[in-house]
């Protein structure tokens, strides 16, 4: 950032331009869609995903034949989700609601069989935010449904932190091609992570855009101690393949008693 001086345009990686950014870098993303699709599976009936973003699981679990109704907080997120939705088959479009709300505060009035929280999405929220999530899930799900969420698993079994390096940088071409240079800052045990994306070339255009967020870091035996803490009943967790990342993440599935 430093070297871009003034040329350097920070945005938010969920902002109207951040998102196109995210979108581009994420969209081909397998990481978790087998996996989920799987437990998903298992459990008949409608689908709430949270954080939905533009879709890179909305339309695995749509692909499955299911309602999904997609809540998603920001605007430019839905919008990429609604283009994508707009290209897909009929079939597919006809049986997903989109809706812009706060996974850590919403209500919409009846329950699903599943309800979906991917892509370790809930370490976006602090622990009040996640209090809120825990309570509207209680409030949303069918009986004998599930809720399934990812999460890092900071301490593989060998009780070892995954690195010692806070920096990591690494490069990831986007669906469009254009190629890209992520940068993570996560001291050790430090309980965020800063990601932030860079173009992979840069020439003498001006401004450059770099999208950045930070992520808080949400260990699974912390998330479980919560949902248990909630009411909420840990029936397994699931080890995910390594997604490029120098974190692992587990999928946790989880019963709740109407
Ligand atoms: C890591 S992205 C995951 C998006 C999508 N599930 C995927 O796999 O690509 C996290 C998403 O959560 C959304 N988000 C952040 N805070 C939220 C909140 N409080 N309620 C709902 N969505 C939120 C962001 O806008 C972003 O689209």
């Amino acid at each position: 950032m430093s070297e871009l001086g003034d040329r350097a345009v920070l945005h938010d990686v969920y902002d109207e331009t951040g998102s196109r950014v995210y979108h581009d870098v994420s969209v081909r993303d397998t990481h978790e869609v087998r996996e989920l699709v799987a437990l998903v599976r298992r459990t008949p009936g409608a689908v709430l995903e949270l954080a939905a973003g533009s879709g890179r699981l909305t339309l695995p679990l749509l692909a499955l034949g299911r309602h999904v109704t997609a809540v998603e907080l920001s605007a430019a997120m839905l919008e990429l989700l609604s283009e994508r939705l707009a290209e897909a088959p009929e079939r597919l479009r006809e049986r997903c609601a989109p809706v812009q709300a706060d996974m850590s505060s919403f209500a919409l009035g009846r329950r699903f069989e599943v309800i979906v929280l991917g892509t370790t999405s809930i370490s976006l929220l602090d622990e009040e935010g996640r209090a809120g999530l825990y309570a509207a899930v209680r409030e949303h799900v069918a009986p004998g449904g599930r809720f399934l969420l990812s999460t890092v698993d900071i301490v593989r079994s060998g009780g070892v932190a995954p690195t010692a390096e806070p920096e990591a940088e690494f490069e990831v071409v986007g669906a469009s091609g254009r190629a890209y240079r992520m940068h993570e800052y996560w001291p050790t045990e430090a309980d965020a992570r800063t990601v932030t994306v860079f173009p992979a070339e840069i020439g003498d255009e001006d401004p450059v855009t770099v999208c950045t967020t930070t992520v808080g870091v949400l260990p699974a035996d912390r998330l479980e101690a919560e949902l248990v803490g909630a009411g909420l009943t840990v029936l397994a967790r699931h080890s995910l393949p390594d997604g490029g990342w120098r974190h692992h993440d587990v999928l946790l599935e989880v019963g709740v008693k109407v």
